[in-house]
């Protein structure tokens, strides 16, 4: 339960040039719906794969909150310029309780993890690792370079969460809805944000008809 008392809280989500917009903007909206604020960079790729995935920002348009939020929530929605590292996700100062690159491209993957912060996108996650803060990479690639895995053990090595866009199947998804939100409820997890997104594994019944947990048993279908 929040405390009615404290401030809300603060989330920075950088959306990088990844695949995996639709991602970022379910973040986006549970994180409002939560009571959170969120502040969000979107690099200049970021903005394409944005537009090209989802359609919620048009050819060359400057992505802002009544892109990424309806009106009631957009309150709590700030948009920063890309440049604008005097805002406040550059600052150590700032009160930030978490920030999440998601989706984060290989790019942003590797400068993150060398500390060559050329953005504010880059450098609030710099910020994030210098302070402490929970700092969450969501990266999206397909097969796996040394390079890559190098850069995100980097990471992790420097205290970063790496969240792979890797939904599960277990749940036995049938809507891409569904996918989205089992990579979404994995974040809101480790931000510690409460939610309701994916009903949680719980140890699987044995022995029903049809239960694919009968062990030992092999069903043939003549
Ligand atoms: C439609 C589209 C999908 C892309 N998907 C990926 C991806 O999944 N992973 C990745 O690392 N780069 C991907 N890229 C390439 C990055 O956007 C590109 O490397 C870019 O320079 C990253 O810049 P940024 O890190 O500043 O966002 C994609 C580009 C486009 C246009």
């Amino acid at each position: 339960m929040a405390d009615a008392a404290a401030p809300p809280r603060t989330f920075v989500v950088g959306i990088s040039g990844g695949s995996g917009a639709p991602y970022a903007l379910r973040l986006i909206e549970v994180l409002l719906r939560a009571g959170a604020r969120v502040e969000v960079v979107v690099s200049d790729a970021g903005r394409r794969v944005l537009q090209f995935e989802t359609g919620v920002v048009g050819p060359g348009e400057t992505v802002g909150a009544r892109h990424l939020a309806p009106p009631p929530l957009r309150d709590r929605l700030v948009v920063h310029d890309l440049a604008a590292v005097e805002s406040t996700p550059a600052s150590g100062s700032a009160r930030i309780d978490g920030v999440v690159l998601c989706p984060c491209s290989m790019g942003t993957v590797a400068r993150v993890a060398h500390g060559f912060s050329t953005n504010l996108l880059e450098r609030a996650a710099d910020v994030a690792l210098k302070e402490g803060r929970r700092l969450i990479v969501v990266p999206r690639e397909t097969p796996l370079s040394a390079i890559h895995l190098r850069n995100m053990l980097a990471l992790v090595e420097a205290g970063a969460v790496v969240l792979p866009a890797m939904p599960g199947f277990y749940h036995r998804p049938t809507t891409v809805a569904q996918l989205v939100d089992f990579v979404v409820a994995r974040i809101l997890d480790k931000l510690g944000v409460d939610h309701d997104l994916v009903e949680r594994w719980h140890t699987p019944a044995t022995g029903g008809d049809g239960s694919p947990w009968n062990e030992g048993e092999v069903i043939v279908d003549d």
